[in-house]
Formats: structure tokens, C-alpha cells, sequence
């Protein structure tokens, strides 16, 4: 029984260490060096290619070395396959720092301010408290439900949006696709940080723009897919929409000619909200391995279904 890693190089070191000092009975190898491909029956991976993935005859379990398992080609992944996502503290707390810098970032006109510095403006905007503005989440899993409770310690007023019904104390929940609306009407800053499937793609589109009031800004954290950038430019454009923060675009990276990076009311950062952590990641993927090794399960299994 042999563990594949075959994810980010740089990080491939630390996995490798964790294992080591920590699982010296378990045979873990670190791309290039697969050893005999039948031996390997758990694969760590980001993005495997397919045909890579079929050369493995004895797998039992894909581990995403992210949080999103939307960049595996799923049929390439045979049924008897588990896939197991990505939950871990290091990709919390990235996300949850990243979100956070970005509402306040908005909330209190930092960007304004970075445009106003190379004339010398010493333009004072008014501060409105946190309280007069809601901050709108679509996407109420780990990730969302995480960013919430630190936002909450602002003061914002809190709303969120999920496909199926959640429950979260301070937060104005709303489920399926007919509360959309309601939604978003009264979002100030709205984030996605919804899986990508094909009932998100495009999500983020011309018509949810125009629920939202005039004014909004919109932060996305969840994939390049979800977006209709056409959409948020013109939304841009119009002055309907304020600003546009986007980590995830598509393709990856965004070509150097792309409009979002001289729109003056875009900012774009190169997919780096957050990553997995080796520290933090690997003792719950030991854990998890140990315990389908065990024969008693897996946690934060994907189901193939739902697509997430
Ligand atoms: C990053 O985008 C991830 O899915 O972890």
C-alpha cells in the first residue's frame, strides 16, 4: 500500500517531511518518483491528468490537495474512487483573511484612497459604521460559514445564501435559488464562495448584477467559471456596481491584456485567497487515510452527485 502525492512541488517537501516523522509505517512517495503504479492505492493531487489517474489500477481514494474538486475531470475517476476534498484550519484561515482584508478594504475606501495618492488629494470620505452595511455570502459551507463569524465581529450586518437551508446565529439565511433575489437586494459587498457545478457556472451574471443595489461591490473567491466578466465590466461600467475584487479568473492566469487589470475598479490577485497548508493539512489527511485504512470511513467525502 503506497500514498502518491503529486500536487504543488514546493510543497511537496513538507508533505513528505510530515509523513516521515510522523507515519514512518506508511509508504508515501512525492512526484516524480511513483515507484510501480500498482501499488499506489491513495492519490494526493490537484489536478491529475486523467490518463494518469487510469494508469493507477488499484487507487481507493483521491484526496484534492484544495478545497475545490472542480479541476478533476470526475469521469476520468473510476465509481469505486472516493474523493475526498480539502477541509483543513490553513485554508480556513487564508480564506478568512483574505475575505476579511477585502470587506474592509472596500468598507473603508482603501481603494479610493490608492487612486487618490499619486495626485496628493487629500480628499476625506465619510466613514459609515460597519452596522450600515450588509455583507452577503453566497456559499454557506466551512468557507462561508468561517468568514461570516469573523465579519461578525465588525459589526456588519450579515446575510447568506446557500442552496439548501442553513442555519447560523446572527446571519439572515437564505436557501434556493427563489430567495436569490431577496438576497442580494441587500447586499452591500456581496462574496462567492460557492463550488464550482453546473448550477453555479455563470452564476455571477448581468441579471444578478442588477439585483443588486446600486453601488454594490463584488468580491469573488470561488472560480474563474462563476463569473461573467463581460457582465461585471458593463455592470462596472454603468456605475451600477462599485468595485470588483477577483482572485479566481478564467483561464488562469489572466492573460496580461485582460481589461480587469487596468480597469480602475478591478483588483485582481493571481489565485492566492488562500492554500492548503502542509502543517495543518497533513495530520487531517493522516488521520482520514488512517481511518479508511481502519475500514471505519471517511470524512468530507465528495458527492459525486451534488458535484461538491
Ligand atoms: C483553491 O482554490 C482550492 O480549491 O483550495
Amino acid at each position: 500500500m503506497s500514498v502518491l502525492y503529486r500536487s504543488g512541488a514546493p510543497r511537496a517537501a513538507a508533505w513528505a517531511r510530515f509523513f516521515k516523522d510522523n507515519a514512518p509505517d506508511i509508504d508515501f512517495r512525492t512526484w516524480p518518483d511513483a515507484g510501480e503504479l500498482e501499488e499506489i492505492e491513495y492519490l494526493v493531487s490537484w489536478a491529475a491528468p486523467a490518463a494518469f489517474i487510469a494508469s493507477l489500477p488499484n487507487l481507493k481514494v483521491l484526496f484534492s490537495s484544495g478545497a475545490g474538486i472542480d479541476h478533476i475531470d470526475l469521469s476520468a475517476v473510476p465509481d469505486h474512487v472516493q474523493i475526498v476534498r480539502m477541509v483543513e484550519p490553513g485554508i480556513i484561515n487564508g480564506m478568512v483573511e483574505y475575505v476579511t482584508l477585502s470587506v474592509l478594504a472596500l468598507h473603508r475606501d482603501f481603494f479610493d484612497y490608492v487612486a487618490m495618492q499619486p495626485s496628493g488629494a487629500w480628499n476625506p470620505l465619510e466613514v459609515p459604521p460597519a452596522s450600515s452595511r450588509t455583507v452577503g455570502v453566497m456559499g454557506l459551507g466551512v468557507l462561508g460559514q468561517a468568514v461570516l463569524q469573523r465579519l461578525s465581529t465588525f459589526g456588519f450586518r450579515l446575510s447568506g445564501w446557500n442552496r439548501s437551508p442553513r442555519n447560523i446565529a446572527g446571519v439572515a439565511c437564505h436557501a434556493g435559488a427563489h430567495t436569490l433575489d431577496q438576497f442580494l437586494g441587500r447586499c452591500d459587498i456581496l462574496i462567492c464562495l460557492l463550488p464550482l457545478t453546473d448550477a453555479t457556472k455563470g452564476i455571477l451574471n448581468a441579471r444578478l448584477f442588477a439585483a443588486l443595489p446600486r453601488g454594490a461591490s463584488v468580491i469573488n473567491v470561488g472560480r474563474g467559471g462563476h463569473l461573467d466578466q463581460a457582465a461585471l465590466l458593463a455592470a462596472l461600467d454603468s456605475g451600477h456596481l462599485s468595485r470588483a475584487i477577483v482572485d479566481v479568473t478564467d483561464p488562469e492566469p489572466l492573460p496580461p491584456d485582460h481589461r480587469f487589470w487596468t480597469h480602475p475598479r478591478v483588483f485582481v490577485t493571481p489565485h492566492v485567497a488562500s492554500m492548503t497548508q502542509p502543517d495543518t493539512a497533513a495530520p487531517i489527511m493522516l488521520a482520514n487515510l488512517r481511518s479508511h485504512m481502519r475500514g471505519d470511513g471517511l470524512r468530507d467525502v465528495v458527492d459525486r452527485k451534488r458535484g461538491y
